[in-house]
Protein backbone atom coordinates (compact mmCIF):
# COMPACT_ATOMS: atom_id res chain seq x y z
CA UNK A 1 0.00 0.00 0.00
CA UNK A 2 2.61 2.18 0.92
CA UNK A 3 4.70 1.37 -2.65
CA UNK A 4 1.34 2.38 -4.17
CA UNK A 5 0.79 5.84 -2.27
CA UNK A 6 4.56 6.65 -3.16
CA UNK A 7 3.86 5.80 -6.32
CA UNK A 8 1.48 7.98 -7.37
CA UNK A 9 2.81 10.63 -5.24
CA UNK A 10 5.69 10.66 -7.42
CA UNK A 11 3.77 10.13 -11.04
CA UNK A 12 1.74 13.74 -9.45
CA UNK A 13 5.17 15.52 -9.30
CA UNK A 14 6.94 13.90 -12.71
CA UNK A 15 3.85 14.84 -14.39
CA UNK A 16 4.10 18.42 -12.54
CA UNK A 17 7.97 18.86 -13.64
CA UNK A 18 7.58 17.39 -17.40
CA UNK A 19 4.46 20.18 -17.67
CA UNK A 20 5.76 23.06 -15.08
CA UNK A 21 3.21 25.47 -16.26
CA UNK A 22 0.55 23.29 -17.04
CA UNK A 23 -1.87 24.92 -19.87
CA UNK A 24 -5.32 26.54 -19.20
CA UNK A 25 -8.13 26.07 -22.33
CA UNK A 26 -11.10 28.52 -21.81
CA UNK A 27 -14.02 25.97 -21.75
CA UNK A 28 -16.98 25.56 -23.62
CA UNK A 29 -19.19 27.62 -22.19
CA UNK A 30 -17.31 29.98 -20.51
CA UNK A 31 -16.66 34.18 -20.91
CA UNK A 32 -14.18 34.73 -23.28
CA UNK A 33 -10.92 35.75 -22.13
CA UNK A 34 -10.25 39.58 -23.11
CA UNK A 35 -6.85 40.74 -24.22
CA UNK A 36 -5.56 44.04 -25.93
CA UNK A 37 -2.75 43.96 -28.49
CA UNK A 38 -1.57 45.98 -31.65
CA UNK A 39 -3.41 44.48 -34.97
CA UNK A 40 -2.66 45.04 -38.86
CA UNK A 41 -6.31 47.27 -38.26
CA UNK A 42 -5.17 49.09 -35.23
CA UNK A 43 -5.06 48.33 -31.49
CA UNK A 44 -8.06 46.00 -30.58
CA UNK A 45 -10.11 44.43 -27.53
CA UNK A 46 -10.91 41.29 -28.30
CA UNK A 47 -13.44 40.41 -27.68
CA UNK A 48 -15.01 43.70 -26.47
CA UNK A 49 -14.26 45.65 -29.42
CA UNK A 50 -16.62 43.39 -31.80
CA UNK A 51 -19.73 44.21 -29.57
CA UNK A 52 -22.42 41.94 -30.10
CA UNK A 53 -21.24 40.51 -33.06
CA UNK A 54 -20.35 36.46 -33.25
CA UNK A 55 -16.24 36.28 -33.15
CA UNK A 56 -14.16 33.54 -34.24
CA UNK A 57 -10.21 33.23 -33.22
CA UNK A 58 -7.87 31.70 -35.28
CA UNK A 59 -4.26 31.16 -34.26
CA UNK A 60 -1.41 29.66 -36.54
CA UNK A 61 1.91 29.18 -36.00
CA UNK A 62 4.11 31.53 -37.93
CA UNK A 63 3.73 33.85 -41.07
CA UNK A 64 4.84 33.21 -44.47
CA UNK A 65 4.47 29.54 -43.75
CA UNK A 66 2.57 27.50 -46.26
CA UNK A 67 -0.62 26.08 -44.63
CA UNK A 68 -1.14 29.11 -42.68
CA UNK A 69 -0.61 31.32 -45.97
CA UNK A 70 -3.35 28.80 -47.74
CA UNK A 71 -5.83 29.56 -44.74
CA UNK A 72 -5.58 33.19 -44.36
CA UNK A 73 -6.38 33.29 -48.11
CA UNK A 74 -9.01 30.91 -47.77
CA UNK A 75 -10.93 32.77 -44.90
CA UNK A 76 -10.30 36.01 -46.90
CA UNK A 77 -11.87 34.09 -49.88
CA UNK A 78 -15.17 33.36 -47.97
CA UNK A 79 -14.99 36.94 -45.76
CA UNK A 80 -18.83 37.33 -47.61
CA UNK A 81 -20.16 34.33 -45.76
CA UNK A 82 -18.94 35.24 -42.48
CA UNK A 83 -20.09 38.27 -42.60
CA UNK A 84 -23.70 37.06 -43.56
CA UNK A 85 -23.42 35.14 -40.41
CA UNK A 86 -22.67 38.00 -37.95
CA UNK A 87 -18.84 36.64 -37.96
CA UNK A 88 -15.88 38.75 -36.72
CA UNK A 89 -12.68 36.93 -37.90
CA UNK A 90 -9.50 37.67 -35.52
CA UNK A 91 -5.95 36.21 -36.33
CA UNK A 92 -2.97 35.46 -33.90
CA UNK A 93 0.37 34.33 -34.30
CA UNK A 94 3.59 34.91 -32.08
CA UNK A 95 5.10 37.07 -34.75
CA UNK A 96 5.13 40.48 -34.47
CA UNK A 97 3.15 43.42 -36.50
CA UNK A 98 5.98 44.50 -39.07
CA UNK A 99 5.62 40.95 -40.14
CA UNK A 100 1.99 40.88 -40.28
CA UNK A 101 2.16 43.93 -42.15
CA UNK A 102 4.75 42.35 -44.82
CA UNK A 103 2.84 38.99 -44.84
CA UNK A 104 -0.74 40.56 -45.39
CA UNK A 105 0.72 42.46 -48.11
CA UNK A 106 2.11 39.93 -49.96
CA UNK A 107 -0.78 37.87 -49.33
CA UNK A 108 -3.19 40.19 -51.14
CA UNK A 109 -0.69 39.96 -54.15
CA UNK A 110 -1.46 36.68 -54.77
CA UNK A 111 -3.36 34.65 -57.40
CA UNK A 112 -4.84 31.84 -55.10
CA UNK A 113 -6.87 29.43 -56.88
CA UNK A 114 -7.21 31.49 -59.82
CA UNK A 115 -9.43 33.66 -57.71
CA UNK A 116 -7.73 36.99 -58.26
CA UNK A 117 -6.25 39.14 -55.45
CA UNK A 118 -8.15 39.10 -52.05
CA UNK A 119 -8.51 41.61 -49.92
CA UNK A 120 -7.59 40.60 -46.23
CA UNK A 121 -9.96 42.42 -43.89
CA UNK A 122 -9.92 40.60 -40.44
CA UNK A 123 -7.12 42.09 -38.18
CA UNK A 124 -3.52 39.83 -37.45
CA UNK A 125 -2.96 40.40 -33.70
CA UNK A 126 0.41 40.81 -33.05
CA UNK A 127 1.06 38.12 -29.75
CA UNK A 128 4.62 38.08 -29.60
CA UNK A 129 4.29 37.81 -26.23
CA UNK A 130 2.08 34.97 -26.12
CA UNK A 131 -0.86 37.33 -24.36
CA UNK A 132 -3.66 35.60 -26.32
CA UNK A 133 -1.72 32.44 -27.05
CA UNK A 134 -1.62 31.81 -22.95
CA UNK A 135 -5.11 32.71 -22.24
CA UNK A 136 -6.58 30.84 -25.04
CA UNK A 137 -4.05 27.53 -24.59
CA UNK A 138 -2.55 28.09 -27.94
CA UNK A 139 1.02 27.17 -26.85
CA UNK A 140 0.99 23.17 -26.55
CA UNK A 141 4.57 22.81 -24.93
CA UNK A 142 4.87 19.19 -26.57
CA UNK A 143 4.67 20.90 -30.23
CA UNK A 144 6.48 23.72 -29.46
CA UNK A 145 6.70 26.62 -26.99
CA UNK A 146 7.07 29.46 -29.06
CA UNK A 147 4.44 28.71 -31.72
CA UNK A 148 0.99 28.38 -31.70
CA UNK A 149 -1.07 25.49 -32.61
CA UNK A 150 -3.94 25.56 -35.11
CA UNK A 151 -6.76 27.00 -32.85
CA UNK A 152 -10.29 27.65 -33.41
CA UNK A 153 -12.74 29.32 -30.81
CA UNK A 154 -16.39 30.10 -31.70
CA UNK A 155 -17.58 33.02 -29.71
CA UNK A 156 -21.57 34.28 -29.31
CA UNK A 157 -22.81 37.33 -29.22
CA UNK A 158 -22.74 37.42 -25.91
CA UNK A 159 -19.10 36.62 -25.49
CA UNK A 160 -19.44 32.79 -24.49
CA UNK A 161 -16.96 30.19 -26.29
CA UNK A 162 -19.20 28.10 -27.94
CA UNK A 163 -16.84 25.44 -29.86
CA UNK A 164 -12.94 24.83 -29.29
CA UNK A 165 -11.62 22.64 -32.13
CA UNK A 166 -7.78 22.46 -32.09
CA UNK A 167 -5.19 21.15 -35.38
CA UNK A 168 -2.10 20.11 -35.66
CA UNK A 169 0.49 22.31 -37.41
CA UNK A 170 0.68 20.66 -40.43
CA UNK A 171 -2.72 20.12 -41.48
CA UNK A 172 -5.14 23.22 -42.75
CA UNK A 173 -8.09 23.91 -41.07
CA UNK A 174 -11.45 22.95 -43.72
CA UNK A 175 -12.78 26.70 -43.12
CA UNK A 176 -15.99 25.45 -44.41
CA UNK A 177 -16.74 23.14 -41.79
CA UNK A 178 -16.25 26.10 -39.13
CA UNK A 179 -18.51 28.15 -41.30
CA UNK A 180 -21.14 25.00 -40.86
CA UNK A 181 -20.68 24.84 -37.04
CA UNK A 182 -21.49 28.92 -36.57
CA UNK A 183 -24.78 28.25 -38.88
CA UNK A 184 -25.47 24.74 -36.79
CA UNK A 185 -24.96 26.79 -33.18
CA UNK A 186 -27.06 29.94 -34.37
CA UNK A 187 -29.95 27.67 -35.63
CA UNK A 188 -29.93 25.39 -32.64
CA UNK A 189 -29.90 28.82 -30.38
CA UNK A 190 -33.02 30.40 -32.55
CA UNK A 191 -35.19 27.76 -33.24
CA UNK A 192 -34.18 25.18 -29.75
CA UNK A 193 -33.06 22.16 -32.16
CA UNK A 194 -30.46 20.32 -32.11
CA UNK A 195 -28.25 19.41 -35.27
CA UNK A 196 -27.57 15.64 -36.10
CA UNK A 197 -24.20 14.34 -37.93
CA UNK A 198 -23.01 15.63 -40.81
CA UNK A 199 -25.79 18.21 -40.86
CA UNK A 200 -26.33 21.28 -43.59
CA UNK A 201 -28.29 24.13 -43.56
CA UNK A 202 -31.76 23.57 -44.61
CA UNK A 203 -31.58 19.79 -43.48
CA UNK A 204 -33.87 18.20 -41.10
CA UNK A 205 -32.64 19.02 -37.41
CA UNK A 206 -33.36 16.64 -34.14
CA UNK A 207 -35.88 18.06 -31.80
CA UNK A 208 -35.03 16.71 -28.04
CA UNK A 209 -38.38 16.72 -26.62
CA UNK A 210 -41.49 16.21 -29.54
CA UNK A 211 -43.34 19.28 -28.37
CA UNK A 212 -46.76 18.03 -29.37
CA UNK A 213 -48.55 14.35 -28.45
CA UNK A 214 -48.66 11.61 -30.66
CA UNK A 215 -52.14 11.87 -31.04
CA UNK A 216 -51.84 15.81 -31.72
CA UNK A 217 -49.56 14.87 -34.51
CA UNK A 218 -51.72 12.49 -35.96
CA UNK A 219 -55.17 14.65 -35.49
CA UNK A 220 -53.04 17.46 -37.72
CA UNK A 221 -52.03 16.61 -41.17
CA UNK A 222 -49.49 20.11 -41.36
CA UNK A 223 -47.92 18.39 -38.10
CA UNK A 224 -47.92 15.07 -39.21
CA UNK A 225 -45.75 16.52 -42.34
CA UNK A 226 -43.16 18.49 -40.13
CA UNK A 227 -42.00 15.87 -38.18
CA UNK A 228 -41.03 11.83 -38.30
CA UNK A 229 -39.10 9.53 -35.66
CA UNK A 230 -36.49 6.95 -36.39
CA UNK A 231 -36.74 4.67 -34.05
CA UNK A 232 -38.47 6.02 -30.87
CA UNK A 233 -35.26 8.11 -29.48
CA UNK A 234 -35.08 10.04 -32.62
CA UNK A 235 -37.45 12.79 -33.46
CA UNK A 236 -36.86 14.41 -36.60
CA UNK A 237 -38.28 18.53 -37.55
CA UNK A 238 -38.21 18.99 -41.63
CA UNK A 239 -35.48 21.39 -42.52
CA UNK A 240 -35.86 25.04 -42.82
CA UNK A 241 -34.99 26.26 -46.09
CA UNK A 242 -35.44 30.00 -45.13
CA UNK A 243 -31.37 29.38 -43.09
CA UNK A 244 -30.23 30.71 -39.86
CA UNK A 245 -30.99 33.87 -37.47
CA UNK A 246 -28.60 35.65 -34.48
CA UNK A 247 -27.06 37.86 -36.75
CA UNK A 248 -26.34 41.13 -34.89
C1 LIG B 1 2.84 25.94 -42.23
O1 LIG B 1 1.99 26.80 -42.01
O2 LIG B 1 3.11 25.56 -43.35
C2 LIG B 1 3.55 25.29 -41.05
C3 LIG B 1 3.77 26.02 -39.91
C4 LIG B 1 4.43 25.42 -38.85
C5 LIG B 1 4.83 24.11 -38.93
C6 LIG B 1 4.57 23.38 -40.08
C7 LIG B 1 3.93 23.97 -41.15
Amino acid sequence: MKKLILSIVLSVLFVGIVFPQGIKIPLIGSKAPSFTEETTNGQITFPDDFGKKWKILFSHPQDFTPVCSSELLELAYMQKEFDQLGVKLAVISTSDLALHKMWKAHLESLDYKGRGPQKIQFPLFDDHQYVASKLYGMLHEPESTNMDIRGVFIIDSKNIVRAINFYPMKVGRNIKEIVRIVEALQTSDKASVLTPANWNPGEDVLVGHLPYTEKELADNPKLKNDYYSVGDRMWFKKGDKSGTADKN
